[in-house]
């Protein structure tokens, strides 16, 4: 393939006569600044395909296609944000998500609660999927039968476009997910394929003997072994086995097709037109298959990404992939990019996340510590999502070498982790369930909410008042986690309420088999008006975080990409770290423990502070006796000076 006749022969000529428009210019730059890059990836990927010319040309002139349908409202802001590639990681962005129809029946009703975000304090959404999904079992909606259009039990593309409007008035941010590794076998793409049409077919990979997949297997996980064990589906119609990591009914996508990626680009690309913000790539890690390995992280699927971050980069700079990789530490950090290698902005900092729920359930920082010295920092430009809870499980996916450098043994000690949030522990106050436990291993991942897994449940449940307090304490330190560290924080939807587990998944078929639907609440919102009522649960859990957002807004050192430094102490249970930029800084001490700790005003000195120390949380002056600091159970202090 000749780039360079390709692109004056082919290329320009087709994209100058028609699109010779204000504003095109932009288009044009970008293209030429990204093309040799683009050229070779593709190359990289595609090279051997008979096609491989042919589809590229398409590729262009399909993004110079949606270049001129990007409303001119959205190329401004494109212009805008190329200008401060920074933009988004200002500590102003704090972040939420949330599933449209349990939070407040549809799109219209979400509109009704922007006000209520307002008032939290939250200005970044991620409306969990809402894109046409089987009617029966959709695995929440991470099945897509059209990447087009909105399910009509939410809405329409009107209430998205909406939405993203209202949101660009109030400087709020939409993020959407975009489900790349898979559709629903009711996508239409999947239809055709069952219909016995080849070029369809070849979309997906499709086996006629098991020879294949049992190769596959003898070296691939399994991500639902109990729902969904292995990891193809038999289907009669066309005498096939279909790949399908996830549920039967979540196609895996063939991306050493060409055409495949064409037009998971021009999917992209339509969402990013609407004016969404932040496209969540979902399942990331399982995009490309190879024979004898995982089928997961492999560097395929990170030159896919890319691949899609150029094509973006080209049509809708503006717009940022969100990396939903929940894999081992130094994986995770890879999506990231590196040496002016660009894939994706942001990525779940699911290590920080496990480590924390770990720290809770020992009462000590010792492999939270470890753990967060093993993992690679993040490259400039880049940002984490800080959180507690998601609509996931929590799997313990931190690695055997940060258990055994904190003295326990890596079997044991995830046993009793598992077994301290089902509550089964002798000491513990959870109430949680294992997800998708195999009998085999013993292995488990966690589901349940933050509230229920940190005890409120159980203190309600037995009015306990000492078991209620402790509870709200934990609640809090866990989110002064996520609004001191490194990154933007996400305050999972119902948190900012302690909503309990929601039970009501057991009486419905669809659900009933996937417990993660604990941890995906009903939002009550009669409930939700205690958040005014003094002293009540609801009013302290949410003024708390509300207070928390409204002090980490006014702090320079929690922007974004401005990691933090570890700040190591005597004691096994302060977990300290410092967030430091120019003149300004905030040392974050947690107790992790039920016990009031004490630590050495050295801590102080070795950052240091010069003048009067104070905890900018409560505002109160942080007092020194016998040079130390007293900090009680579960309790955080935000340490700054005046
Ligand atoms: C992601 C989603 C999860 C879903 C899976 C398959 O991990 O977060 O909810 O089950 O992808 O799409
Ligand atoms: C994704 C995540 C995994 C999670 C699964 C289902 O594959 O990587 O951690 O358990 O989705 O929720």
């Amino acid at each position: 393939m000749n780039n360079e006749k390709i692109l004056y022969k082919k290329i320009i000529p087709n994209v100058e006569k028609e699109y010779n428009k204000k504003y095109f210019s932009f288009f044009y730059t970008r293209l030429g600044r990204n093309y040799d890059e683009l050229c070779k990836k593709f190359l990289s990927i595609y090279g051997e395909n008979e096609k491989v010319e042919e589809s590229f040309v398409e590729l262009i002139l399909s993004l110079a296609e949606l270049y001129k349908d990007r409303p001119n409202e959205l190329r401004l802001l494109d212009v805008k944000r190329e200008q401060d590639k920074k933009w988004f990681l200002d500590p102003k962005w704090v972040g939420t998500m949330l599933y449209v129809d349990r939070y407040n029946k549809d799109l219209k009703g979400f509109l009704e609660k922007v006000d209520y975000l307002e008032e939290l304090g939250v200005n970044y959404v991620h409306l969990m999927p809402l894109l046409k999904m089987p009617k029966g079992e959709n695995d929440g909606g991470y099945a897509v039968s059209d990447y087009r259009a909105v399910d009509e039990k939410f809405g329409s593309m009107k209430d998205i476009e909406n939405i993203s409007k209202l949101f660009r008035k109030k400087d709020m941010l939409l993020e959407l997910d975009l489900v790349l590794n898979h559709t629903s076998h009711e996508h239409e793409w999947a239809k055709k394929a069952l219909e016995g049409k080849k070029e369809y077919q070849d979309m997906y990979y499709m086996y006629d003997t098991r020879e294949i997949p049992d190769k596959f297997e003898e070296s691939l996980p399994e991500v639902f072994p109990e729902t969904a064990p292995g990891n193809f589906t038999y289907r009669a119609e066309i005498n096939k086995w279909v790949f399908t990591v996830f549920n039967t009914y979540q196609w895996d996508l063939n991306y050493t097709n060409p055409k495949v990626f064409i037009e998971m680009c021009k999917i992209l690309l339509n969402l990013a037109n609407k004016g969404i913000d932040i496209l969540r790539l979902d399942a990331v890690a399982f995009m490309w298959k190879k024979l004898g390995t995982s089928s997961q992280n492999l560097q395929e699927a990170h030159i896919l990404l890319q691949l899609f971050k150029l094509c973006s980069k080209i049509v809708a700079p503006g717009v940022l992939f969100k990396a939903e990789a929940i894999v081992q530490p130094e994986e995770i950090v890879k999506y990231l990019g590196n040496d002016g290698v660009e894939e994706c902005e942001i990525a779940y900092n699911a290590s920080y996340m496990v480590y924390l729920w770990d720290a809770m359930a020992t009462g000590n920082k010792k492999i939270l510590e470890n753990g967060l010295e093993h993992i690679p920092r993040l490259p400039k430009g880049t940002t984490w999502i800080n959180y507690i809870r998601c609509h996931d499980d929590i799997g313990l996916g931190y690695a055997d070498r940060d258990i055994i450098s904190a003295g326990y043994s890596p079997f044991d000690h995830k046993q009793f982790v598992i077994s301290y949030y089902t509550g089964e522990y002798a000491d513990s106050h959870a109430t949680g369930d294992r997800f998708m436990y195999n009998p085999k291993t013993k292995d488990a991942r966690i589901t349940g909410s933050t509230a229920s897994l940190l005890g409120l449940e159980k203190g309600i449940n037995n009015a306990q008042e000492d078991i209620i307090e402790r509870a709200i304490r934990k609640i809090l330190l866990m989110h002064s986690g996520i609004m001191s560290f490194g990154g933007i924080p996400l305050v999972y939807y119902g948190d900012e309420l302690a909503s309990l587990n929601d039970y009501s998944f057991l009486s419905d078929d669809t659900k009933k088999n996937d417990n993660r639907w604990l941890n995906r609440p009903v939002i009550d919102w009669e409930k939700a008006n205690n958040r005014k009522v003094e002293g009540t649960i609801e009013n302290i859990v949410f003024t708390s975080i509300q207070k928390m957002i409204k002090v980490r807004r006014s702090l320079k050192e929690f922007q974004g990409e401005n990691d933090f430094e570890l700040v190591k102490n005597e004691s096994d249970y302060i977990f300290s770290f410092l967030r430091k930029l120019d003149d300004s800084k905030t040392l974050v001490l947690m107790n992790m423990s039920n016990k009031t700790q004490y630590i050495s005003q050295y801590i102080i000195e070795k950052t240091g502070f010069t003048s009067k120390i104070y905890d900018r949380y409560t505002e109160k002056d942080i007092e020194i006796i016998n040079r130390k600091i007293e900090i009680k159970p579960y309790e955080f202090l935000w340490i700054g000076e005046k």
